[in-house]
């Protein structure tokens, strides 16, 4: 099956209104290759801008809370993103599990949340270094991927990013990213029916100009979640030119 590749970029807590040309720039290359999906998660105070300033790019939140209002200070609503303009958003990144304690059954109301107001969603998994070399990977990625699924599965994206490859320079290697994605399709396919098959996989974890060829050359990866070298359009635009092949 086909599917149209995602590349998204996740700017953690980077980012001020001075970055907003990188955004307009990152938004004309997106024009410039209709094949493929690109987006741009950006921190909550930039959204409003970089939608106005961007055009046709997909802009997102980084998170959203499961709530749709109330007493949580701090915090932001799927119907708020949408207020901002904002067409998606990523759940569960291993930071936001790690930082904020976020169970798997947080992330799947997250998710929930997010879908029922009409966002699009990237949920994220991911093993530890630990756990990787333990030799579980694989069970508890998928174990992971259960607990977090939302019921709905339409508008939703994986991205598969293992918890020691993100911005430290490690890259999976593409064995082991085949075998995780295969995993991961399964099952999406066992969980969804053929909804699954038809789910975007993305890889996230140190990509960059200099590897996307290789990781979008492996079977079920249908994008990539990418932090660091999205913040500047020299170093995100060339990842959007080796997505289009
Ligand atoms: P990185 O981050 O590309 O800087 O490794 C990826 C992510 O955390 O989504």
């Amino acid at each position: 099956m086909v599917r149209r590749r995602l590349i998204a970029g996740n700017w953690k807590m980077n980012g001020t209104q001075a970055a907003l040309g990188e955004v307009t720039e990152i938004a004309r290359a997106a024009d410039a290759h209709p094949g493929v999906d690109v987006a741009l998660c950006l921190p909550a105070t930039l959204i409003g801008r970089a939608v106005e300033a961007a055009g046709g790019l997909m802009i997102g939140g980084q998170d959203v809370h499961a709530s749709p209002n109330g007493a949580h200070t701090g915090c932001i609503s799927a119907a708020m993103l949408i207020d901002a303009g904002a067409s998606l958003t990523i759940v569960g990144h291993s930071e936001r599990r790690h930082d904020q304690h976020e169970s798997d059954a947080d992330v799947r109301a997250k998710a929930q949340a997010a879908l029922a107001e009409g966002l699009h969603v990237i949920l994220c998994v991911g093993e530890s270094d630990d756990v990787r070399s333990s030799g579980a990977a694989v069970a508890h990625v998928v174990d992971q991927l259960d607990a977090s699924l939302p019921d709905d599965p339409s508008r939703l994206s994986i991205a598969y990013e293992p918890i020691w490859a993100i911005g430290t320079g490690k890259v999976a290697g593409v064995a082991d990213i085949a075998e995780m994605h295969a995993a991961l399709r399964e099952r999406l396919v066992a969980t969804y029916g053929e909804a699954g098959q038809g789910m975007r996989i993305l890889y996230g974890g140190s990509v960059k100009a200099s590897n996307a060829v290789e990781i979008f050359a492996v079977p079920d990866v249908d994008g990539a979640l990418v932090g660091g070298a999205s913040l500047t359009a020299a170093d995100f635009v060339p990842i959007i030119e080796a997505a289009v092949g």
